[in-house]
């Protein structure tokens, strides 16, 4: 199976390379905008049961709480089962909202409801940030590598991408003042383990990255899917905290100065089935997203909602998060440590501290995509680096994924790729 962002990618790229017809002509221009992915065919094949796939970014089914979910479901549909089948309010349940407000809380965010929509996914809040926020030709600043999920988004409301390039400790501080400087309309981030580069930015580019925002009066959107998925050192404050604090907003206040919308998702904690994500922002961005979420579809689905609501409370939530932060701890450890094993000289990869994702470079002129082909060969795959690069480049990067495969799997796998790739580099 591959990872949700490759599904969007390859049905938008589908109805592109689909034969001319009468329809050609009628799709909107903003349509032409989102290119044909030429990795398409090759991850198609990923999917083959006898690949060891870090292609995908897909949280591990054994992890999934299915019989708190079962058990969740029946109470609901038992309890309040015609409430729960009923149409309800845009802004999302309220006893859901009211059990993130509690949750969000335990990481330093401290909001009402009123701040809180809750959409069909993060994706979802993506798209409707852009039809909110996009005017035709806007400029989006942004990391690069980032988010393909949000350079479709964006690329479908025909924004204009501005690009920071990343090390070690997230977006380079030098790059970053001078895309504030030519006025995007927002700069979107993903400042825990980033997907696609597992990377961190560091408290102290955090603390400037907000400070440097406000100055130059660019709004951030800060994407927060693995967060809480940290499997060793501290956790960092949210840009959003440390924007409220910057601003002078008092301890035991609200932690929401306004000029950072905040988006979460229960995908990667509880299962990206149920499809709830959820925005965090002022009232005022709430209630515009909110209309615009009534032209998309209502509301996001009553029933699961409430049975998500049903299934984290009374702590469920915070104990599940413990246990997976073990599992895909140990998965990323089986994976640095098969890296460090099998990977010849001339390959660097990330040690990310969270998340899903390593990210590993090989030297200038390996094409990944090219890569690919004999990786598939040797039934293994991951994905090319270079389409996560809204402006180009990244040809010889590449992104793997450890939450999905067993440790015993991911040595076989970086066993195969490692081969492969000392056949390449002839080393
Ligand atoms: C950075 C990022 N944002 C948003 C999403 C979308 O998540 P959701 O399943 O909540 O739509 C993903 C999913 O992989 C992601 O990696």
């Amino acid at each position: 199976m591959s990872a949700p962002v490759l599904e969007v990618t390859t049905q938008v790229a589908a109805a592109v390379d689909a034969p001319e017809t009468a329809w050609g002509d009628r799709f909107a221009e903003r349509t032409r905008r989102v290119t044909s992915s030429a990795i398409r065919e090759l991850l198609k094949l990923t999917e083959r049961p006898d690949v060891i796939s870090f292609a995908g970014g897909l949280p591990a089914p054994e992890v999934f709480p299915l019989e708190q979910i079962q058990a969740a479901a029946r109470r609901v549909l038992e309890d309040d089962g015609a409430k729960a089948l009923q149409y309800s309010t845009t802004e999302g349940d309220p006893g859901l909202r009211e059990l993130l407000v509690r949750h969000m809380e335990r990481y330093g965010i401290r909001v009402g409801i009123e701040n809180i929509l809750i959409t069909t996914g993060a994706q979802q809040a993506l798209d409707l940030i852009a039809k909110l926020l996009l005017n035709p030709g806007d400029r989006v600043g942004m990391e690069a590598p980032t988010y393909l999920g949000a350079i479709q988004a964006f690329s479908a409301f025909e924004a204009q991408f501005l690009t920071v390039s990343m090390d070690d400790d997230g977006m380079r501080l030098d790059e970053l003042e001078a895309v504030l400087r030519s006025g995007p309309k927002f700069l979107y981030v993903l400042p825990n383990f980033q997907n696609p580069s597992g990377v961190t930015l560091s408290l102290a580019r955090r603390r400037r990255l907000v400070e440097l925002a406000a100055h130059y009066g660019v709004p951030l959107v800060e994407d927060d899917p693995y967060g809480q998925l940290r499997y060793e050192g501290e956790h960092l404050p949210p840009l959003v905290v440390l924007d409220a604090e910057y601003h002078g907003c008092a301890q035991g206040e609200r932690s929401l100065h306004g000029d950072v919308i905040y988006l979460g998702t229960l995908s990667k904690t509880l299962a990206p089935g149920l499809r709830i994500g959820y925005i965090v922002a002022p009232a005022e961005v709430i209630r515009r997203a909110v209309q615009l979420k009534q032209s998309a579809d209502l509301h996001s689905s009553t029933l699961t909602q409430r049975i998500a609501a049903e299934t984290a409370r009374g702590g469920f939530l915070d104990r599940h998060v413990r246990l997976i932060r073990a599992v895909y701890g140990a998965r990323r450890d089986a994976m640095l440590e098969a890296c460090g094993r099998h990977f010849p000289p001339g390959v660097h990869w990330t040690h990310p501290q969270g998340g899903l994702f390593l990210w590993a470079t090989l030297p200038a002129g390996v094409d990944t995509t090219e890569l690919l082909k004999d990786a598939l060969a040797q039934n293994v795959a991951f994905v090319p680096g270079a389409p996560f690069f809204p402006r180009g480049g990244g040809q010889n990067t590449m992104r793997l994924n450890f939450s999905h495969a067993t440790p015993a799997l991911i040595e076989e796998g970086i066993r195969r790729l490692g081969a492969v790739l000392a056949r390449r580099l002839g080393s």
